[in-house]
């Protein structure tokens, strides 16, 4: 079967399966088994491939066709410039989660002052996403990484040792804040904190709803859980003048807002996203 061929097929499969983007998607797969840039693909349309090759993109396709997440098919997801370990362990990091990451670079390279050891915790790390784009970016700050499930955290050191930054990121398995070592203060908290309502986690997509872990989506009735909690609890985990940056959920910009500015915190910024959503609350 020619390239070209198999990928007609797939894209009808995908389609049939509910997938909009589905001649990308077959690409990403035939591009990933025959390890070439999806561009070069175009070049080789009349290719044949191979009794291997074939049975291997075909093994994926059906994943596929079942809704497993491409990333976890390809076994990795792009963040920034980094390429991080994903599977059933962790949230499937997202691109609007990027921008939160160059927040906090930004923000933590405008103050860092070379006299004094800055430090920055992500809450609820996940794959590691948001802690090791900025230990990569910023060499002089120490970062420390919380997450209450241990499954999350052995991705998190994995994605870290990848990165050539295993010896850097302090990581504590922690419900909430609870057993943080006492006395640590942070300059900086982040966090994309689980802000899914309860009840609306059955009606996401299925690579969503079956594949990301239900710990990383839960945020409670409201969705809003994380932010009261954060609102009352981390104030005492910052350093005097100390930030946090959460991302937010569709359309919770103001009532997030309302739960930090009524426990006393200074507002900053909401900061929109690249689709133009009010993604980012800063908070100080
Ligand atoms: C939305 S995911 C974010 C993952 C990663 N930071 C990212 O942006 O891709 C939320 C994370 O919070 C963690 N989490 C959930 N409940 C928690 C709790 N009580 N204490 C600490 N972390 C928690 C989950 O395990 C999950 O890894």
């Amino acid at each position: 079967m020619t390239l070209e061929a198999w990928l007609q097929s797939a894209t009808t499969r995908l389609l049939a399966a509910g997938l909009d983007s589905a001649r990308l998607e077959a690409e990403w797969l035939l591009a990933h088994v025959l390890r070439l840039p999806r561009m070069q693909l175009a070049l080789e349309t009349r290719r044949e491939l191979t009794p291997t090759q074939l049975e291997t993109v075909d093994q994926l396709l059906h994943r596929r066709c079942r809704r497993v997440p491409s990333q976890h098919l390809i076994g990795t997801a792009a963040f920034l410039r980094h390429e991080l370990v994903v599977d059933q362990r962790v949230l499937v990091p997202r691109p609007e989660t990027e921008g939160l990451a160059l927040m906090a670079i930004d923000h933590l390279r405008r103050t860092t002052n070379e006299n004094a050891v800055v430090r920055a915790l992500d809450f609820g790390t996940g794959s590691g996403a948001l802690i090791l784009s900025i230990a990569a970016e910023l060499p002089s700050i120490e970062v420390h990484a919380l997450d209450v499930s241990d499954d999350a955290l052995e991705v998190a050191r994995l994605n870290a040792d990848r990165l050539g930054l295993g010896g850097r990121v302090h990581f504590h398995q922690s419900d909430g804040f609870r057993q943080l070592p006492p006395g640590l203060r942070f300059d900086l908290i982040v966090s994309n904190p689980p802000y899914i309502p309860t009840a609306e986690i059955e009606i996401l997509a299925p690579e969503v709803r079956e594949f990301d872990p239900r710990l990383a989506l839960d945020g409670g009735t409201d969705g809003l859980r994380f932010y009261r909690y954060l609102a009352t609890e981390s104030g005492r985990h910052l350093l005097p003048g100390g930030y946090l940056m959460m991302e937010l959920g569709f359309d919770q910009a103001l009532e997030v807002a309302g739960i930090f500015k009524a426990a006393g915190w200074i507002y900053e910024s909401v900061e929109k996203d690249l689709s133009g959503i009010e993604r980012v609350l800063i908070v100080r």
